[in-house]
């Protein structure tokens, strides 16, 4: 057999490393007295881990879901300090974690247990406190014993306060007042422990809440992380660009129907372009009738449902021709457009488009 096929769909991610630098350089710009966790989990978003960490290399550490991913990055010689925001579930996890000298995110006292079995450990931990996300985290009532548990543990050498907001992406958001001041509270208890809460959209609009460390996703890969401003109003620059190709143009009469459910009906003769992009290559399949996708400088509506494999766009006014470049999202069209008109969040897009083309990124 000659060479291997490692592209075997149209569609296509590319990743703009320069793009992802930019965006540290206005995390920076933000936050400018704060060091910076880049968040680099689930794949980095699905731009690549790996290519996320270069790219990144000025921040000051990054941030994990998981002990497996950190272990990877590891692995690949990052050297730089490593975050996991699940923390561990078990002795075994603990172990490898501290061997490798990576930071858990401490959230519920069975780990406190395990860290205080664990004699022959030493490492850092981040104590995540539940300000009213209810999701992961100690809470309020626990918090100030927890931490004083940390800092008499003998396998701990630091200990750091963190948090998270459920609303941030609402600036006005009642939540955000409450959350941060139950933190800033706690924090008074502690002042000489280091401490983190802001995600991208507090880091841009509650200026207060920056710390010693901010915690940014997704603006570093140029989506906003607020309603009412979009990406380029914050100069920030898309990193991932998915782009495809025109399979065929059909010339439909009035009244024929299009794609599976036969939803969409064309109202005059027409041109209906067939791209090849579709659910399985991460193109979400609830982007509605209207989305736009980018054909020859022209913003042409989505048509119908998305199949697996491709997608209708409508072609009136638009010169497009069998084999021509489209754009699913990237510069020339915004991933939060899309997502909006998906009824989904750009986080969802992305580490759904990354995720079955790694080995297609250059
Ligand atoms: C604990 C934690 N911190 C920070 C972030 C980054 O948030 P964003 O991508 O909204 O900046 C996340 C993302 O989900 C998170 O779970």
């Amino acid at each position: 057999m000659s060479a291997m096929k490692t592209h075997t769909r149209i569609a296509r991610v590319g990743i703009d490393a320069e793009a992802l630098r930019h965006n540290l350089q206005r995390v920076r710009a933000f936050s400018p007295n704060s060091k910076v966790i880049a968040v680099i989990k689930a794949n980095a978003y699905g731009h690549g881990v790996q290519i996320a960490a270069n790219a990144l290399s000025d921040a000051d550490a990054f941030a994990l879901a998981t002990p497996n991913e950190a272990i990877f990055l590891r692995q690949l010689g990052v050297s730089k300090p490593l975050i996991v925001l699940q923390g561990f579930l078990t002795i075994e996890e603990l172990i490898a974690l501290a061997d490798l000298n990576i930071q858990p995110v401490i959230h519920q006292s069975e780990q406190i247990d395990l860290l205080e079995q664990c004699s022959d450990v030493k490492l850092n931990v981040w104590l995540k406190i539940d300000t009213g996300m209810h999701r992961l985290g100690m809470s309020l009532k626990v918090a100030e014993s927890s931490c004083h548990r940390l800092q008499v543990c003998t396998s701990v050498s630091e200990v750091r306060l963190m948090s998270h907001f459920a609303n941030a992406d609402e600036p006005d958001h009642p939540m955000n007042y409450e959350q941060w001041s139950a933190f800033s509270h706690l924090h008074e208890t502690f002042k000489q422990v280091e401490a983190s809460m802001a995600n991208s959209a507090a880091l841009i609009t509650m200026p207060n809440s920056h710390l010693q460390w901010v915690r940014p996703g997704i603006m570093l890969y140029g989506s906003s992380p607020l309603k009412n401003k979009t990406a380029s109003e914050l100069d920030l620059k898309p990193v991932m660009q998915f782009e495809s190709k025109l399979l065929a143009v059909q010339s439909l009469k009035q009244g024929d129907k299009i794609g599976y459910g036969s939803t969409w009906q064309c109202p005059e003769d027409m041109k209906v372009g067939v791209v090849a992009a579709g659910y399985a290559d991460g193109y979400p399949r609830h982007a509605r009738t209207g989305t736009p996708v980018w054909i020859n400088n022209s913003l042409c509506p989505l048509l119908g449902r998305v199949s697996m494999d491709s997608l209708c766009v409508d072609l009136r006014g638009v010169d497009a021709k069998i084999n021509e470049r489209v754009v699913l999202w990237g510069k020339e069209l915004s991933v939060d457009v899309v997502a909006e008109h998906a009824g989904t969040i750009a986080y969802e897009l992305l580490c759904h488009a990354g995720a079955g083309f790694m080995s297609s990124v250059e």
